[in-house]
């Protein structure tokens, strides 16, 4: 069946620099199912030649070495734009029409992808719910929705309402780009296609999750959107979250949406709730010196730039265990890792004073990115007399393991919705849990008397966020990409 894919939005930064450079690379590869065609609507007026030509370049752009202009010309055939205002029905009748003669009578699978501004997610969707244009009659109807899913629990809630509205719920993907990250759905495999690592993958062995995303970017000329987000908003509700739902999760009985979305929305509900006291007690923020001079930034702005939070996962694998998630912008290097910290052994057998073993555990670190792969740390003798140790690595990567490049994020997730396939796709009550989560923070960062500490841009975050962990009895592990 031929696909049309629909984007709103599509003079914009998302279209041009991730979805399009995606579809191109997936026709590239053969991957793209045959007949599938993209239809871009935003004001912009433009002729399709005149979208192509932008996309084009952009594309070549971003694309890097991995252009190739003839394939990109049968991919640009089928590339169609749809002038037009989202808030006016005789625009959004003359796209139906359009869509309808592009088609022509045969069924289509059509996905909506909403890359706008979030403020026009509910009017495409009240347009699309009355035009009949998420009706199925004429094949599958699917509505992408992009981050940010609500600012909070109640406008996740009220999304969610709208969205049922006019579409059911397995028509609906709520798309996060981590779970589309090669290294992020390795570690579904990592942990339940071996045997080796989950007996030990619980609280009798791991103490504690550490989950970074450190970006060495500043908000650049995000400023005007960052600054009424912040860190807790932009990172933790969707991406850190989703980290920690596949790091914590149990095995699904089978590797099918509703199986592993079951999985992963048990983890949220096992998170511990917290009380104000509580909260402000379980995380630390921070603000990168210079970002008051950032373009869109409030004057005197408190919007935390950094944060680190501890939560607990109240069920039998991990009761007792700390994961704490920690990210920022402006840090000392881009690296996106996960390390479960093994506890230590029981006794110290080996010599003393310089001799003695460091009281380091093993670790294994799951680093997302840069550089894809993973890293176990552990303990060897060195050679010689008498028991010296070492600590040592084993490594897995990517890059070295398998040739040619890595599909980015986007690549795999857009193929699944055009698929159906929704494993990788948050759910409406994973959203609304991963709020109820995460707004208690919010709350209590943007209360008018919380201090908010600065940090050099290159740092790991303030100093008062080494010792918030000190004094949780831990350390971070701050170290810049291992692989
Ligand atoms: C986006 C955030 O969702 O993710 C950005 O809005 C952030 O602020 C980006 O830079 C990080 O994505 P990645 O794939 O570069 O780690």
């Amino acid at each position: 069946m031929p696909h049309t894919i629909v984007i709103f939005g599509a003079s914009g930064d998302l279209t041009s620099r991730k979805l399009v450079p995606a579809l191109a690379s997936l026709h590239r590869a053969g991957a793209l199912p045959p007949g599938t065609r993209v239809v871009g609507f935003s004001r912009t007026p433009m002729s399709d030649g005149a979208w192509r030509e932008a996309l084009a370049e952009s594309t070549a752009r971003h694309s890097g070495a991995a252009f190739d202009a003839a394939a990109w010309g049968t991919f640009a055939a089928g590339i169609h734009y749809q002038p037009g205002d989202i808030a006016s029905p005789a625009d959004m009748e003359a796209l139906r029409d359009r869509l309808d003669a592009l088609e022509g009578p045969g069924p289509v699978t059509r996905v909506y992808y909403l890359a706008t501004a979030p403020q026009f997610y509910e009017p495409v969707v009240a347009e699309l719910g009355r035009l009949g244009m998420a009706d199925e009659a004429r094949g599958p109807r699917r509505i992408v929705v992009e981050k940010p899913f609500g600012t909070d629990l109640e406008s996740a809630r009220r999304l969610n309402l709208h969205l049922h509205g006019v579409f059911a719920e397995q028509q609906i993907f709520r798309i996060d780009h981590y779970l589309g990250k090669e290294s992020v759905q390795n570690i579904i495999a990592l942990r339940f296609a071996n045997t080796i690592f989950e007996p030990v993958w619980n609280r009798r062995y791991v103490d504690p999750v550490q989950i970074t995303v450190a970006e060495e970017v500043t908000v650049g000329r995000r400023g005007a959107y960052y600054d009424g987000a912040g860190v807790l908003r932009d990172m933790f509700q969707n991406h850190l979250l989703q980290l920690l739902m596949v790091t914590a999760m149990e095995a699904p009985v089978r590797y099918r949406a509703t199986a592993v979305r079951n999985e992963k929305v048990k983890v949220l509900e096992a998170i511990r709730p917290l009380d104000d006291a509580a909260v402000a007690a379980a995380g630390t923020r921070g603000q990168y010196r210079g970002y008051l001079a950032e373009p869109g930034v409030a004057p005197g702005s408190r919007t935390a730039t950094f944060g680190a939070i501890r939560l607990h996962v109240d069920n039998w694998r991990w009761q007792g265990v700390p994961f704490y998630l920690r990210s920022g912008k402006a840090m000392s290097c881009r690296t996106t890792q996960i390390v479960v910290a093994f506890r230590q052994p029981p006794l110290e057998l080996f010599g003393d004073g310089p001799h003695r073993a460091t009281p380091e555990g093993n670790r294994m670190v799951i680093q997302i990115q840069p550089a894809e792969g993973i890293q176990l740390h552990f303990h060897t003798k060195m050679p010689g007399g008498g028991m010296r140790l070492r600590f040592t690595d084993l490594d897995f990567s990517y890059s070295r393991e398998f040739a040619g490049r890595l599909p980015e994020a986007y690549e795999p997730l857009l193929l699944d919705v055009m698929a159906g396939e929704a494993s990788l796709f948050a759910r409406a009550d994973e959203v609304e849990k991963s709020w109820e989560i995460i707004d208690p923070f919010v709350r209590c960062w943007s209360a008018a008397d919380a201090p908010v500490d600065t940090y050099e841009p290159g740092d790991w975050g303030p100093a008062s966020s080494a010792a918030w962990i000190a004094a949780e009895g831990r350390s971070w592990f701050d170290t810049c990409p291992v692989l």
